[in-house]
């Protein structure tokens, strides 16, 4: 008999963002930590460069909130910026103070600070390029020992659940539908709270740095359940990723530049200060373009990222793991040049939220790369990420603790029905559309757009969205199915947001419309008929 499972605070999501906010509310609150697969299994363990915090006496809050502002292209939030900016300083406390190490210039010494792309001062604090490593293997071991913490691994959130709110008559989300994997089977979780912490969607391209995990999972489910979604055109492609035919797409970590290593065309020539005075140290979206551009115009697999002219133990003890890594393909980084390529990296739109996380919908919230905070506008600075996990994890965990008491139990929802489904019979129709999209979002809707290349992406979404409809409501779900859905469809919404978009700026650029627009505004999607989407689950 399936029964329902009650929480207080049910958190989707087991990265930078959902275990803070789960450590910062489990002192008063029963919690839910949700994870697709284990609870290492998204970008946060992935994680190089470092965060960007105030911590240098030389530094200033006016200065990384300028320098945010800048990368950022004009659409920043500046109110967002200096929210995160001011509380930089003490988010890395609370890391440090759970027990994170973070590398120090030297023995008994403060703490190493490097520079990546738009930084004008070194603000970054490190362990030395596993930075994500060290920040969650040090948040999992504390929410494993936690009495009010229970942790679901291999449990993949399908939608979410609805009710009318008594008071108001609004909706309020009261839990979701749970694929619980090893089980085989959707089981009902209710929360008074819940929380979108689940990564981004830069899967959606073919070529990513992003661990499978990173399908839009929460900016989809936000979606049908009514939330607005904003800026999906500015997902942005990080300009530096080994490229090995066995590596996948390892990153080769914006610090390496930081601390001197050049760019090069396949001859040994430098040619970043072509496009930028700030040369390799430009802003992302502008080292992406370069790169792009001249791989296009030399007909060229791969450009280069060397780091060789700096000693043997300077690169040992700053890059071990990409040293590591680059070795296993046969790469000796103090001796050689290694070859890179651009692929997708961080989703800078998502879900609406306020400043506590809070969505458009009554006890839903959203955090991390999922949600849209308004600080990353066009272009997001490195290292600028897991800083905001950080800071809204504990503003949402504010504002949850506050208002729980005050929240109903929620109702008991129905069951989920799967009696107008039947078991898959022909997988490859998931694998092939899987690969379809990734393909042609890589095509069509990549670092260099046409109105064109949108118009088609239009057409094939449209195609595919219908197929995997009529397959979603005829066989029972998998997690390569959930994946796909929301896979689709948050290709559908970056594709729609590009498309309104008639400028180019910051991570868009489109050769039709190759200027930015004196007016800067946001691209933001309102969802219709959400109710029947929500209530009609799986019909
Ligand atoms: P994630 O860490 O991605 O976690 C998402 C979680 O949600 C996972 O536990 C996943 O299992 C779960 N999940 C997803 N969908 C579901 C579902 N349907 N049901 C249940 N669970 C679900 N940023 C920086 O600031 N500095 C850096 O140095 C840096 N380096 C990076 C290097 C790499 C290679 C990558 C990929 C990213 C890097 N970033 C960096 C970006 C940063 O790591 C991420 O933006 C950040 O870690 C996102 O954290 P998160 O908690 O929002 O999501
Ligand atoms: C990197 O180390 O280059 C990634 C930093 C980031 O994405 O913020």
């Amino acid at each position: 008999m399936d029964t329902h499972n009650h929480h207080d605070v049910l958190i989707i999501g087991s990265g930078a963002a959902g275990l803070t906010l789960a450590l910062s509310l489990a002192e008063n609150a029963k919690v839910a930590v949700l994870s697709k697969g284990a609870l290492n299994e998204g970008s946060t363990w992935f994680a190089q460069g470092g965060i960007a915090a105030v911590l240098d006496d030389e530094d200033s809050i006016e200065d990384h909130v300028a320098d945010t502002m800048n990368a950022g292209a004009g659409l920043c939030h500046k109110d967002s910026v200096r929210f995160t900016v001011e509380r930089s300083k003490a988010a890395i406390q609370w890391l440090i103070d759970q027990g994170v190490s973070f590398t120090k210039e030297h023995e008994g010494g403060g703490y190493h600070l490097t520079k990546e792309g738009g930084h004008s001062h070194r603000r970054i604090i490190h362990s030395a390029d596993a930075t994500g490593k060290a920040v969650h293997s040090t948040l999992i071991e504390r929410v494993q020992s936690h009495p009010n913490i229970n942790i679901y691994e291999h449990h993949i959130a399908v939608d979410l659940i609805t009710e009318p709110d008594t008071a108001t008559g609004q909706l309020r989300v009261s839990g979701a539908y749970i694929f619980n994997r090893p089980k085989d089977k959707v089981c009902v979780f209710q929360a008074k709270s819940v929380v979108l912490a689940t990564g981004g969607a830069s899967k959606v391209y073919l070529y990513s740095s992003n661990p499978d995990s990173a399908s839009g999972d929460g900016i989809a489910m936000a979606w049908r359940a009514g939330c607005r979604i904003a800026n999906m055109e500015f997902n942005q492609f990080h300009p530096t990723c080994l490229y090995h035919p066995k590596a996948g797409s390892f990153l080769m970590t914006e610090a390496l530049r930081g601390e001197g290593a050049h760019l090069k065309l396949p001859n040994g020539d430098r040619f970043m200060h072509h496009f930028d005075e700030r040369g390799e140290l430009a802003p992302r979206d502008i080292v992406a373009r370069a790169i792009d551009h001249e791989m296009k115009r030399l007909g060229s697999d791969s450009l280069f990222l060397d780091i060789s002219h700096k000693s043997e133990e300077f690169i040992a003890e700053h890059f071990p793991t990409v040293k590591a890594r680059c070795l296993e393909f046969g790469i000796d980084i103090t001796r050689e040049p290694i070859p890179v390529v651009p692929a997708a990296h961080y989703t800078c739109g998502g879900v609406v939220v306020n400043k506590n996380g809070e969505t458009d919908l009554k006890n839903l919230y959203a955090i991390g790369e999922t949600s849209f905070t308004g600080l990353h506008g066009a272009n997001r600075m490195a290292s600028n990420s897991l800083l905001e996990c950080i800071v809204y994890a504990k503003s949402a965990a504010k504002n949850i603790a506050g208002a729980l008491a005050n929240i109903e139990r929620p109702n008991a929802a129905p069951f989920w029905d799967e009696s107008r489904v039947t078991d898959s019979d022909e997988d490859v129709v998931i694998s092939h559309n899987w690969d379809e999209v990734r393909r042609f979002m890589w095509d069509y809707v990549g670092i260099v757009r046409t109105r064109k290349r949108l118009e088609r992406a239009t057409h094939r979404i449209k195609l595919l969205q219908k197929e995997i409809q009529e397959y979603y409501a005829n066989y029972k779900v998998s997690n390569d199915l959930i994946e796909l859905r929301n896979l689709a469809m948050a290709a559908e919404l970056i594709i729609r947001s590009a498309m309104d978009r008639k400028e180019s700026r910051g991570l868009h650029y489109s050769l039709d419309y190759p200027d930015q627009s004196p007016i800067a505004r946001d691209t933001i999607l309102v969802p219709t008929n959400f109710a029947a989407q929500t209530i009609f689950i799986n019909n």
